[in-house]
């Protein structure tokens, strides 16, 4: 039932933004969708609207569940292009409901841990303390990324081995 609401509300997302008249007029029922700077995607709106929880696919579920180590799109590229403002001007962290993973996520209520580990915003944008109260040990230390790095590796052999 769950799958299905979404899959409906990802038709309303789909399908309300189809023709452009309505993408600049959006209906005050669907998700505002922050306005994004640069190049648009070469493979249009649509595609990543359906297709970016795969693009980013983390280290983790690829080495693990396929063994593959290919990186399609980088996380924090999203935010060279994808910086939502607030009122007053300033780039907001992703505690901000403005932010541009939030505006479609609280719709359909979906949650993503990415930033805990990762910025949510451009480089050089000071996430401080709002950012640290996300989580009390970020900024990560160089050390704690290297031990979930070799965490991924671990479980990346231990899966190699129970291929074999
Ligand atoms: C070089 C700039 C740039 C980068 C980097 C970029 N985007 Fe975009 N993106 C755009 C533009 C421009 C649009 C079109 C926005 C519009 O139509 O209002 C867009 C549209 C989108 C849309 C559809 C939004 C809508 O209004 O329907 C999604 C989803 C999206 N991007 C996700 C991502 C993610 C996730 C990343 C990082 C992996 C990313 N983008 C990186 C420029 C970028
Ligand atoms: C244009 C709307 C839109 C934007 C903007 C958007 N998402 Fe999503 N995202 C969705 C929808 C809708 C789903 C749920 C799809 C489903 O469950 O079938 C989703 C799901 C995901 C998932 C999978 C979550 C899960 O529990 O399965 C990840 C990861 C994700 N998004 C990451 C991001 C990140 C990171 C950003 C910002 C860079 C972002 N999204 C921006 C619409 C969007
Ligand atoms: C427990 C911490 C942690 C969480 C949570 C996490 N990541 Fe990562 N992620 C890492 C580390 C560590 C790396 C490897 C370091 C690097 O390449 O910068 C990484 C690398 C990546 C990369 C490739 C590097 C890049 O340029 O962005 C992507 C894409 C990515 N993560 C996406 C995601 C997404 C999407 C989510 C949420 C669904 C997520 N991550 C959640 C720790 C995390």
């Amino acid at each position: 039932m769950i799958l299905f609401l979404r899959f409906t509300l990802l038709c309303v997302l789909l399908i309300g933004a189809v023709p452009a008249a309505m993408a600049q007029d959006r209906s005050a029922l669907l998700p505002d969708i922050p306005a994004a700077t640069g190049e648009p995607h070469a493979e249009g709106n649509e595609y990543w609207r359906r297709n970016h929880m795969d693009l980013m696919r983390h280290d983790r579920d690829l080495t693990m569940r396929e063994g593959n180590r290919k990186i399609d799109a980088s996380l924090k590229g999203c935010f060279d292009c994808h910086a939502a403002k607030d009122g007053e001007g300033t780039i907001v962290t992703y505690q901000s409901e403005q932010h541009f993973c939030r505006a479609c996520h609280d719709y359909v209520a979906v949650k993503v841990d990415c930033f805990m580990c990762h910025r949510s915003t451009p480089d050089g944008v000071d996430e401080g303390a709002p950012h640290a109260a996300l989580v009390p040990q970020i900024p990560l230390k160089e050390t704690d990324i290297q031990s979930v790095v070799a965490y991924l590796q671990q479980g990346a052999s231990k899966t190699a081995e129970a291929k074999q």
